[in-house]
């Protein structure tokens, strides 16, 4: 179940949180893993962990809000592996400002990342991934990282969850289109609570400064409360879910809507 044997990913925002735990856990079942960066440092350390005896994973410098850069990273998967199967539309940026004191400056580096990211990098990947899905019966994957403020107000951030807004529906609209077009290719997205990653620290600092008079422990309280399974998430959830719908698991599914959540959206 969940095997990802011969299958090449291509992982945006792969240097460390939710994206490197993605490349391990991909790598443990068969895949090998490009991961693609601004920080080349930390990339390349998450590479080196992950090479053990075979090359199973190489680091890209790869912006995602440069249609360059993420030619530059396509050559480079497939020059490093062959092809690529699996896109993960991971790299993200969180402002964690009153959206009354964002600069216009701001707004556009977040939206750069969020959402021209994720279309440079679908439209990038696509022909690769229309070739590679041909290779397999339930063709070639995108997953893409939105998030709960994708789906439901959130109060932390409203910049943020209009990108991820964007997000959810740019999933469910390429899932039809490559459809239409009898491409290959499944694209759906995955909608995390709070995960406990350097992202998810920014978040709980927000809520301090925001909610709570600058008690963090309030706020890590406040938020650990607002999932009903009692705690954050950690980058494994996610993790197992981009496996899950990376995989022949998820054959029949695109441009659904995955919630890895503890619970907080269910009520
Ligand atoms: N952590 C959470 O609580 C949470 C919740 C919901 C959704 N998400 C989403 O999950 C994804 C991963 O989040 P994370 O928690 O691992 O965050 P993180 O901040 O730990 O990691 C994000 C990664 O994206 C990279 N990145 C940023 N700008 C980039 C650019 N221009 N080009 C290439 N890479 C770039 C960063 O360098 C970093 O390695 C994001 O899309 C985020 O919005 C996170």
């Amino acid at each position: 179940m969940n095997r990802l044997d011969g299958k090449v990913a291509l992982i945006s925002g792969g240097a460390r949180g939710i994206g490197a735990e993605t490349a391990q856990l991909m790598v443990s079942v068969g895949a090998r893993v490009v991961l693609g960066d601004v920080l080349d440092q930390e990339s390349a350390e998450t590479v080196a962990a992950l090479n053990t005896d075979d090359e199973v994973a190489h680091a890209v410098h790869l912006d995602v809000s440069d249609e360059d850069s993420w030619t530059a990273a396509v050559k480079a998967a497939e020059d490093a592996f062959g092809k690529i199967d699996i896109l993960v539309n991971n790299a993200g940026l969180f402002l964690g400002q009153d959206f009354e004191e964002v600069s216009v400056a701001d707004w556009e580096r977040l939206v750069a990342v969020n959402m021209t990211g994720v279309f440079l990098g679908t439209r990038a990947v696509a022909p690769a991934l229309r070739r590679s899905g041909k290779d397999s019966p339930h063709g070639s994957a995108i997953v893409n990282l939105s998030s709960i403020a994708g789906l439901v107000g959130a109060p932390l951030d409203p910049l943020y969850s209009m990108t991820k807004g964007g997000v959810t529906i740019f999933t469910k609209s390429t899932a039809l289109d490559f459809a239409r077009k009898k491409d290959p290719i499944r694209v759906n997205s995955v909608h995390p609570g709070v995960i406990d990653t350097q992202m998810g620290q920014q978040t709980i600092d927000t809520g301090a400064r925001l909610l709570t008079n600058n008690d963090r422990d309030a706020a890590l309280h406040r938020s650990i409360q607002r999932h009903p399974m009692g705690r954050l998430g950690t980058v494994d959830d996610i993790a197992r879910a981009i496996v899950f719908l990376a995989s022949d698991d998820a054959g029949f599914m695109t441009g659904s809507s995955l919630v890895v959540d503890g619970g907080l959206t269910a009520a």
